[in-house]
């Protein structure tokens, strides 16, 4: 059963009906699935939803077992590489439908024999008009980059969040958008936009500071 934190609240539900359940369980993670598979991010695909219970496909290794987590298996440079790639585009595309995982870590990423796939996405957040999303995309790419990055050291010095988040910004990420890693910032003498820099910098590691106090 999805979520052991929601399920004690269920239990004695009587001010709480069953169709608000559904609806808030259906709200959090069953239509973030259907809108993730439909834009053909990697993730387990729903089965359906029945009397409370979210049932989605079980990822697997090659035995049929369930699939190890990402910070579980050993991986060439290559791998590492190709997997860091794999899961930068995932992001993209999410973003691309306004989505931010808020939670992307190596115990949330399940490596089957065909590549990554993202999980546990109950706390999906809407990237726009949330003043923490840029935040929580660095936050969950910066894990991407430092669990991929004992493998492949080079990741090590990959900035994709800005990056993203300022085609996003301007809307012009696209499920495809080539992207660097490398994000130029303004190193020109101060001038107004430097100082707007600056000021949104201090800002965002507020934000950030926040969500370690809140974690
Ligand atoms: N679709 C799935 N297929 C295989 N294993 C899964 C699947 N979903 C979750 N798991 C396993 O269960 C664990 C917990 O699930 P998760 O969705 O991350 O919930 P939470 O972290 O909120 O407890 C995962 O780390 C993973 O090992
Ligand atoms: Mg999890």
């Amino acid at each position: 059963m999805r979520g052991s934190r929601q399920a004690p609240a269920m239990g004695k539900s009587t001010s709480f009906g069953r169709k608000e359940q559904e609806t808030a369980w259906k709200n959090a993670e069953v239509d973030a699935l259907y809108q993730l598979v439909a834009a053909d991010v990697r993730v387990p695909r729903p089965l359906g939803y029945f009397d409370g219970v979210l049932i989605m496909e079980l990822v697997t290794d090659a035995a049929g077992d369930p699939a190890p987590r990402l910070g579980e298996v050993e991986l060439s440079a290559e791998t590492a590489l190709d997997y860091h790639a794999f899961l930068i585009r995932q992001v993209v595309r999410m973003l691309c439908l306004g989505l931010i995982h808020g939670d992307l870590s190596e115990f949330n990423v399940l490596v089957a024999p065909d590549g990554p796939v993202i999980i546990d996405l109950p706390q999906a957040v809407n990237a726009a008009g949330n003043n923490a999303a840029l935040a929580l995309l660095e936050r969950d790419i910066n894990n991407l980059r430092t669990t991929l990055g004992r493998f492949a050291p080079e990741l090590l010095a990959t900035e994709f969040a800005r990056e993203m988040w300022a085609l996003f910004e301007q809307g012009e990420l696209r499920p495809d958008s080539v992207l660097t890693g490398a994000f130029a910032r303004d190193e020109a003498l101060v001038d107004p936009d430097g100082v707007m820099l600056v000021i949104e910098d201090a800002r965002e590691e507020e934000i950030q500071r926040q969500l370690r106090l809140a974690s």
